[in-house]
């Protein structure tokens, strides 16, 4: 949870750090410059200043992840299912993903440039599909341990001539922990010595139970190669959507997570984007992790300028004044003036946060040192 030093908070109010020191010790408390205040005392100490502060507001600049708006059942819609794709080496996972974009991707004006975006969708029978071009475990480890939830249903996919291995048993722990349905994607089905049995029995001693053995699992059976199997799969990703009824609220300010980010020489930072709740402009103030911007350009999976981003929809962003992380959380705001406060207050305190952990280090190597 956020919090703010007296010092940072003197900056934040314009007064000097003796002056909160002392408002602090007529309430009973003994403070530092660098002691950290949680948001009951700042709003007290904001009220004696005569600086009407709102709850939503303080939570805001302390720290993005605690804002969180309740969304009412009735402003909530269906939104489309973000599916990653794990699985062990070489099984498949990559041909399987550029399989159902063929098979699905069918805009002639894109030319059939495939552009590299680490997420896009397709449609089937008109509904949306959004996929993750994550490597698998990465996407899972990094965004699980920044809490962010991104995924909703795991396709791991199994070559049927191989079977499991140790990173398909990974890739299946990760997605029960996290609570992710998991469809299995039976692949490689057009090699000679294909075993889809095999493939079917091992997993069952991992309690993935194939429905056609009485269990709950979906397996499907699937060639990426031969583009066979790929529709079914879809159908399959989409009962399941059905049954778990994904929802957002697209009227609302747009927060989600970054996919992938790099520096680009011509355009600046560039990341991109899946909006997990509300709508994007171009044009929004934003904060990325830590640091933040306003919306420049938005370009979605085929290459193409929108300038809006619903739930589940994934987009390359410039605008931003520096490069976030893959798992970083972001948050549109309405004015720029805010976004900046809270970006720069971030990236403040991750630099205080890196500093301290770096000369505690150093203090440990001294103390190793004697
Ligand atoms: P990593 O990203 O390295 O973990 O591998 P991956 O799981 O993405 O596998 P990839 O898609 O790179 O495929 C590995 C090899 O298997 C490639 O040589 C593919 O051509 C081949 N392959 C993938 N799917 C099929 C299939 O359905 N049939 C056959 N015969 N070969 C396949
Ligand atoms: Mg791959």
């Amino acid at each position: 949870s956020g919090s703010l030093s007296v010092a940072e908070l003197a900056e934040k109010l314009r007064k000097e750090s003796a002056e909160i020191i002392k408002k602090l010790m007529g309430m009973g408390v003994m403070a530092t410059k660098n002691e950290e205040l949680d948001v009951t005392t700042i709003q007290l100490l904001c009220e004696d200043f005569g600086v009407e502060v709102e709850e939503e507001e303080i939570v805001d600049v302390l720290d993005m992840d605690l804002y969180e708006e309740e969304d009412a059942p009735a402003d909530l819609g269906v939104r489309p299912p973000v599916v990653t794709i794990m699985g062990h080496v070489d099984h498949g996972k990559t041909t399987l993903l550029d399989a159902i974009r063929k098979t699905k991707v069918t805009d002639t004006e894109a030319g059939g440039i495939t552009q590299h975006i680490g997420a896009y969708q397709v449609e089937e029978n008109g509904k949306k599909v959004t996929f993750l071009d994550t490597p698998g475990h990465a996407a899972f480890t990094t965004m699980r341990a920044r809490g962010a939830q991104v995924t909703d249903i795991t396709i791991l996919v199994v070559a049927a001539d191989d079977g499991v291995m140790p990173q398909t048993v990974e890739a299946l722990n990760h997605a029960k922990a996290a609570e992710v349905p998991i469809i299995v994607a039976v692949n490689k089905m057009d090699k000679e010595n294909a075993n889809p049995d095999r493939v079917m029995q091992e997993l069952t001693e991992h309690q993935l139970v194939p429905e056609a053995w009485g269990g709950e699992t979906i397996f499907v059976n699937v060639s990426a190669v031969k583009g066979e199997g790929i529709d079914e799969l879809l159908e399959m990703i989409l009962l399941v959507s059905e049954v778990e009824e994904f929802k957002a609220n697209p009227d609302k300010r747009a927060q989600g997570t970054v996919v992938e980010a790099e520096l680009d020489k011509g355009r600046g930072p560039v990341a991109t984007l899946l909006v997990q709740n509300g709508t994007m402009n171009v044009g929004d103030p934003i904060v990325v992790g830590n640091t933040f911007g306003r919306i420049r350009a938005m370009v979605n999976d085929l290459g193409r300028r929108v300038k809006t981003a619903g739930p589940s929809t994934p987009v390359e962003i410039t605008g931003l004044s520096d490069v976030p992380q893959a798992g970083d959380q972001f948050l549109v705001f309405e004015d720029e003036k805010k976004a900046r406060q809270v970006g720069e207050g971030r990236q403040a305190r991750a630099k205080e946060a890196e500093r301290k952990q770096s000369s505690k280090v150093s203090l440990d190597d001294l103390f190793n040192q004697i």
